[in-house]
């Protein structure tokens, strides 16, 4: 096969054949076609989409680059959740353990943080002695013992994706509907789940910023999961605000053990929520939605879903002592609080330069391999639509030295702004399944 010949196939608009693209990615994963021709094929696609088809091949050859997890029938149903990313967003870690103790086995894989965005990975790792780094065997075998195990992206799940997009990142090709789609669910198929949730979002905190786009995003992926057997279901939810109030990795733990006990804020809430009562009805041992509900509601209430994030952290060698007393996580050297500067309505909390800062302050990567702080972020408490007085303190900044504290007020200064009201997008505006696209709010 000539490489250039697929190159300007799909240039001008051509569908390659499953065949073709197995083996370009196979080529690629060996190092039989450079990087630049690859890059060149991944513009194409930017440009001129993927059939239907295309998309699928393009999927399966990920997937199967690797291994696929295989799981004895002893297993119960096996569901996982997934995040197109955004600021201050911590549900996995209450999401996981919480279905988990709904008697559900949850293998979640979750990723790093990726510009802005943090990841759950980096924040599991704040607390003292936590291992992400499992093997795909210790993978299984928590989720036989304990119900829930939440590890970090594996080499030997999809390999192709990950060259690709190492590829993709340098290259401006991160940004196709198709290509996102493709890499998100070929590492979800590759897990052996029977039901996956979505949780897409859109805001300027998200990578689909676009509302229109990120439905598109959620139907693309819905349709791949449950044509290649994983019932597959999304919610597109707001970015344009950070979730909750804590951003920062080691803040975020500290806010997720708040839900866990019930006294978390109200949008973490109701959106983990939402999303454990999918994860029980995808895993099909519940049909019924109020029931469903209820049985959230009682593994939070009854301490339930609290216990099994100790069982959690214990079992992946972290210290389970953080639960009762968050003191023992990692603690900033510098905190300041930040005053409003006027009196009036908090009309926006812009998400971007708060997630920006983050990574600013120590807290993400510049580049891959980077150590990061886990101590450094924010409090905001001021919410959208707040009424704030002069001199109020409406949020805090976490940093390591005096440089970072300016760094964070300067975010603060820039991502909070009190005016005349502005809209803000539905918490949870639709839920996208294979039948069609509900509107929520
Ligand atoms: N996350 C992924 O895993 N892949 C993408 O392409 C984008 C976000």
């Amino acid at each position: 096969m000539l490489f250039q010949s697929l190159i300007e196939r799909k240039r001008d608009g051509a569908a390659l054949t499953a065949d073709e693209w197995r083996t370009a990615l196979a080529d690629h994963l060996q190092d039989r076609v450079p990087d630049y021709q690859m890059a060149a094929l991944l513009m194409s696609v930017v440009w001129q989409g993927l059939s239907p088809e295309e998309l699928t091949a393009l999927t399966l050859a990920m997937r199967d680059s690797g291994s696929i997890l295989d799981w004895p029938p002893s297993v119960p149903p096996r569901v996982d959740k997934h995040s197109t990313g955004g600021v201050g967003d911590k549900v996995s870690l209450v999401l996981a353990p919480l279905v988990a103790s709904c008697g559900i086995a949850v293998p979640m894989m979750s990723g790093r943080g990726l510009g802005h965005t943090g990841g759950t990975t980096d924040k599991l790792e704040a607390i003292p002695g936590f291992r992400t780094d499992l093997s795909l065997e210790e993978v299984r075998a928590q989720v036989e013992r304990v119900g829930v195990a939440m590890f970090g992206p594996s080499e030997r799940i999809a390999p192709a994706d990950r060259r690709l997009y190492a590829l993709r990142d340098v290259t401006g090709t991160v940004p196709s509907i198709p290509l996102i789609a493709a890499s998100i669910m070929s590492k979800k198929l590759a897990e052996g789940l029977n039901g996956l949730v979505l949780d897409v979002k859109t805001g300027r905190g998200g990578f689909m910023q676009d509302p229109e786009r990120a439905l598109e995003l959620a139907r693309t992926m819905v349709e791949l999961g449950v044509g290649n057997g994983c019932r597959t279901t999304a919610l597109v939810t707001a970015m344009d605000r950070p979730l909750g109030r804590a951003i920062g990795n080691a803040l975020e733990v500290e806010e997720a053990l708040l839900a866990l006990q019930g006294r978390g804020p109200e949008d973490l809430t109701l959106i983990t929520r939402a999303l454990a009562v999918e994860m029980l009805l995808l895993a099909g041992t519940e049909a019924d939605r109020s029931v469903a509900r209820r049985q959230v509601s009682e593994a939070l209430s009854s301490g339930r879903a609290l216990d099994k994030f100790r069982e959690l952290i214990a079992a992946q060698g972290g210290n389970p002592g953080i639960v009762d007393d968050p003191g023992l996580l990692p603690q900033a050297a510098e905190v300041e609080l930040f005053e409003a500067p006027v009196k009036g309505v908090v009309a926006a909390v812009d998400p971007l330069p708060l997630g920006r800062a983050v990574v600013a302050m120590g807290g993400g990567r510049r580049q891959l391999g980077d150590a990061i702080d886990h101590t450094v972020g924010f409090v905001v408490s001021a919410r959208p639509g707040a009424k704030v007085l002069k001199d109020e303190p409406i949020a805090s900044v976490f940093a390591r030295d005096a440089a970072g504290i300016t760094l964070g007020l300067a975010a603060l200064r820039e991502a909070i702004r009190i005016g005349p009201a502005q809209p803000l997008l539905p918490l949870i505006s639709h839920r996208v399944t294979i039948s069609g696209t509900e509107t929520l709010s």
